[in-house]
């Protein structure tokens, strides 16, 4: 592959200085990067750093007449194989999506034959104004990857949806949508950009909740094998489950589903096709990652039916043991008397132990538990009761679900391996690594 060109356009944000870490890592992997920076992101970041770091011109102006002899900017728009907005502020999306070209940025952005890849970052509220959500809709179908923006405390001092991506996270995905047959086309950004060698090799889930991500599957990362979860296909469950009682009360646990995304995101990362089925929580889908939204155990375990097979399947959920017997169509209402409903429970589905046993049984089957006392003897129990091949168990006593740490230990036939109190991230990682040591053990991949 030729060395792949990126055409940066860092808009006008607090956020832009966060380009500067993008442009460092895109020039440590050796990629070559334009970066075209407009007026209002000049006032975050100067275009001599960027210059300095990018080791080219750094372009600003439409009417550069010098800019025009040595480059057009037909010409700049196609030399690069993506290009990419970082961070894309709420006016460059309208523009982009109205097709309003009134600067070099817009105008590149309008030009292009290349895909276009669009990392938001602005306020909470502008993220969620039905301007910009409907100028993102827009450009998704227009055929422009529009990252989902980050949680969390804003420059502003809000807290919600439209931190920028991190860089890394950014520059995953650059690095998946190059090395996988971007197909071009007309409108903004020439067409879709498919990270799926072909979506039909992915098991397709229906969409039931809803459906996130239009990063189909995870690319063909170059080098491919230097992804150690490369041509493998993983299925992950997330979350909690919700069991309604009526229209407005249900029964539901406290999982944050934190785990479980960051198992989602080190899958991705590690090169895997990753299918993750969450149940709710208010969390941004990882980068390269088929997201599928559930509520109930019940529609949990039918995506999963759906979802097999896979290489390996992750079953992190946190699910409802039982829901209500009856749920009521319309809200229970208080009589007046005191007397109390009765709430009939029933048992859910068990996921886990029903595709131990099933014909489409994973070559791989790992079970999360969380438990507070007699860890090991507890998961070693489980690892028999649910015909799995690993318990990952962890020790909830001194922390509570929905932290940021985990303590694990990998229950198997072959014995115990205990890990440290680790970040989420770190203990995602960690597992991947096992994974991959034994998908690669049982079955050896294929080189391409
Ligand atoms: N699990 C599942 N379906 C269920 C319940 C649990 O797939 N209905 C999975 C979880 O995703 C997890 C594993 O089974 O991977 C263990 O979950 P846990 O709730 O600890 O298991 P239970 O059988 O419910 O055991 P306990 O009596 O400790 O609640």
């Amino acid at each position: 592959m030729n060395t792949p060109r990126i055409l940066l356009i860092v808009g006008g944000g607090i956020a832009a200085y966060k380009s500067i870490e993008l442009v460092r890592l895109l020039r440590k992997s050796g990629m070559i990067v334009r970066c075209v920076i407009t007026r209002a992101g000049e006032q975050f970041v100067t275009p001599l750093t960027l210059a300095a770091l990018s080791e080219n011109k750094v372009y600003t102006n439409l009417f550069d007449l010098k800019d025009e002899v040595e480059m057009g900017h037909i010409q700049l728009s196609r030399e690069a194989d993506l290009v990419v907005v970082a961070p894309a502020t709420a006016d460059l999306l309208a523009k982009m999506a109205a097709g309003i070209a009134d600067d070099l940025a817009t105008t590149l952005l309008l030009a292009t034959d290349k895909p276009v890849l669009a990392a938001p970052a602005m306020n909470v509220r502008m993220w969620l104004h039905p301007a910009t959500q409907r100028n993102v809709a827009t450009l998704r179908g227009d055929g422009v990857t529009v990252l989902d923006p980050d949680e969390g405390e804003m420059a502003c001092g809000e807290f919600g949806p439209g931190r920028l991506p991190e860089p890394a996270a950014i520059f995953a995905v650059i690095e998946a949508a190059l090395s996988s047959p971007l197909p071009l086309a007309g409108g903004v950004g020439g067409g879709p950009v498919s990270f799926s060698r072909s979506s039909a090799d992915m098991p397709s889930p229906s969409p039931s909740r809803g459906r996130e991500g239009d990063l189909v599957g995870q690319p063909d990362f170059a080098p491919a094998n230097h992804r150690p979860l490369h041509g493998r296909r993983i299925l992950i469950t997330a979350g909690p489950t919700h069991e309604p009682i009526d229209p407005v009360r249900y029964i539901a646990n406290r999982s944050s589903g934190k785990q479980g995304f960051a198992i989602a995101a080190a899958a991705a990362e590690a090169g895997a096709e990753v299918l993750l089925i969450a149940g709710p929580v208010p969390l941004p889908t990882p980068p390269g990652v088929i997201r599928v939204d559930v509520e109930t155990a019940v529609e949990m375990a039918e995506e999963v039916r759906q979802g097999l097979p896979v290489d390996a399947a992750i079953m992190v959920a946190a699910v409802a043991d039982w829901r209500a017997a009856d749920t009521s169509a319309q809200k229970i209402k208080k009589d007046g008397s005191g007397a109390v409903p009765p709430l009939a429970l029933a048992e859910n589905p068990d996921i886990l132990a029903g595709i131990a046993k099933s014909a489409d049984r994973p070559p791989l089957l790992i079970g999360f538990a969380a438990e507070t006392n007699d860890v090991i003897a507890h998961a070693e129990a489980k690892l028999a009761k649910k015909g799995c091949d690993w318990i990952v168990a962890n020790d909830v006593a001194a922390d509570p679900m929905g932290g940021e740490s985990n303590r694990v230990h990998i229950v198997s036939k072959n014995g115990i391996d205990s890990w440290d109190r680790l970040p989420k991230a770190a203990v995602a990682r960690k597992l991947m690594e096992k994974i991959a040591d034994e998908l690669d053990a049982r079955s050896p991949r294929q080189p391409d």
